[in-house]
């Protein structure tokens, strides 16, 4: 199984960025995660939609090639990061990527309840017509206070999230598959 992860931060040391890298290094024996990079990706721009840059053309492919999206996004003004709505409206035209793909969301913020409304406004924006993306009903995963639960090299080291990512990861496989087979039948 192949995942592609888009995070919606590009910060160097980001907490989002290293909740992805530990749910790749966690779980590689049950499928391949690949983190995209989306600060690279021009802002979207409708006139260039038919000819996009190299980047734009390598992202989409690279999502289109996957089994499923992990999304990982941090809470910007109580919405997603402009960066990753630049990202979704490329992802959203000509070749519609994500129509029918499943999604995955997970946020991670220093308050305790950041990315609550930023992930309620992801999944909304993946109901668009030009997403219509499937999310993992349930299984939200807030992760509040993410800095008291990495270690000084940005590993996860809180008990309870490893077992709780443990348990909802086991859950989005079993619903990708499900999600597949309903495709192909
Ligand atoms: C934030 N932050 C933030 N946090 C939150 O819980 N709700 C919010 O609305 C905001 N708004 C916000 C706006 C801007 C412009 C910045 C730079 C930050 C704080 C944010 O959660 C924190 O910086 C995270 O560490 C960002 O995630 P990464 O970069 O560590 O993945």
């Amino acid at each position: 199984m192949k995942i592609a992860a888009i995070i919606g931060s590009t910060r160097r040391d980001s907490y989002n960025y290293k909740i992805a890298q530990h749910i790749q290094k966690r779980y590689i024996h049950q499928f391949d995660l690949e983190i995209l990079n989306i600060g690279e990706l021009p802002f979207y721009n409708q006139d260039t939609e038919n000819s996009p840059s190299p980047e734009v053309v390598t992202f989409k492919q690279k999502v289109a090639d996957a089994d499923a999206v992990l999304w990982v996004t941090p809470e910007y003004n109580a919405t997603i990061p402009g960066v990753l709505k630049n990202a979704i409206d490329w992802l959203s035209r000509v070749n519609q990527v994500m129509i029918g793909k499943p999604s995955w969301i997970i946020g991670a913020s220093m308050g305790a309840l950041g990315t609550v409304k930023a992930q309620a406004h992801l999944r909304d924006i993946l109901f668009a017509p030009g997403l219509s993306s499937p999310v993992l009903p349930g299984n939200e995963v807030v992760i509040g206070h993410v800095h008291h639960k990495l270690d000084d090299n940005g590993n996860l080291v809180d008990e309870g999230t490893v077992s709780f990512l443990d348990k909802v990861t086991e859950n989005m496989v079993t619903w990708i598959e499900q999600q597949q087979t309903t495709v192909n039948h």
